[in-house]
């Protein structure tokens, strides 16, 4: 299994904040936002992760993390040409960097203290499919993709920020995909929004019947607002506080 770290986009939502500055590079208590990600890879026991950004940014990643090794990992970097092209744009960036292994995708915003090393260990004992990671919120929000499974525990339906949302579970921004997800990526077509939507990508696997969700107890996606990142930085004080996140 590699990894492959998010970091693109213009988070425009938290402008003035991002005019210069990359959004993952934005304090998260006492760490960069981006940290969260990388530390939830190593503590996967991932070693090699790219990290994806604009070039723009793609320096002050590489000053930051260098060859990754504090953090026990071996760090690559790759320019999204696009930074809004999408989140399936990005990962296909890792085509070459994954050759044939399984790929473990963060979002470069999303903070969670789950450790993945057991489902990692499942998943690559099948020989194909993809896993997404869900969380139950507290009312059902129009700012995610919203899945929907049935009391199994089966994935029913995905839909990304639905007017209507089906369930009161978030998609996350935390999926695993056998090596076929770049000929799936091949496939998509962009949103009304003008992206490759990664809740397109995640249905290919659906209809295939080879989807999975695994539900996990806390997350945020500390980029959507600037209340999510203020209700973050509590949060993650918190918890390292009481030992919970390091
Ligand atoms: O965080 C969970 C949500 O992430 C999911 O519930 C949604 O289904 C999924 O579409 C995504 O929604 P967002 O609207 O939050 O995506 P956003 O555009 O904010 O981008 C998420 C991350 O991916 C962010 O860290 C920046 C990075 N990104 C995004 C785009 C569009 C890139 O690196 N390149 C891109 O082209």
């Amino acid at each position: 299994m590699k990894g492959v770290v998010l970091a693109g986009g213009l988070a425009t939502r938290l402008r003035p904040l991002t005019w210069v500055t990359n959004k993952h590079l934005l304090p998260i208590y006492n760490k960069p936002m981006i940290y969260y990600p990388l530390e939830a890879m190593a503590r996967a026991g991932i070693k090699d992760v790219l990290l994806t950004s604009s070039s723009d940014h793609s320096g002050h990643f590489e000053s930051l993390l260098k060859t990754g090794e504090n953090f026990g990992l071996r760090m690559y970097f790759a320019i999204q040409k696009n930074p809004k092209g999408g989140i399936p744009e990005a990962i296909y960036l890792a085509k070459d960097f994954a050759k044939d292994d399984n790929l473990m995708v963060i979002l470069g915003d999303n903070i969670f203290n789950f450790n993945l090393k057991k489902t990692i260990s499942e998943f690559n004992k099948e020989k194909k499919g993809a896993i997404v990671f869900g969380v139950k919120i507290p009312t059902q929000s129009k700012q995610y993709g919203v899945i929907e499974i049935d009391n199994s525990g089966k994935v029913i339906s995905i839909e990304e920020k639905p007017d209507n949302p089906k369930s009161d579970i978030a998609q996350t921004g935390v999926y695993m995909y056998d090596k076929r997800v770049f000929s799936f990526i091949k496939n998509l077509k962009p949103s009304a929004r003008g992206e490759l939507e990664v809740t397109d990508l995640n249905n290919q696997y659906l209809k295939e019947g080879t989807l999975k969700c695994q539900l996990i107890d806390w997350w945020i996606d500390a980029g959507t607002s600037f209340d999510e990142l203020l209700r973050a930085n509590n949060l993650v004080a918190e918890k390292v506080k009481n030992g919970e996140l390091q």
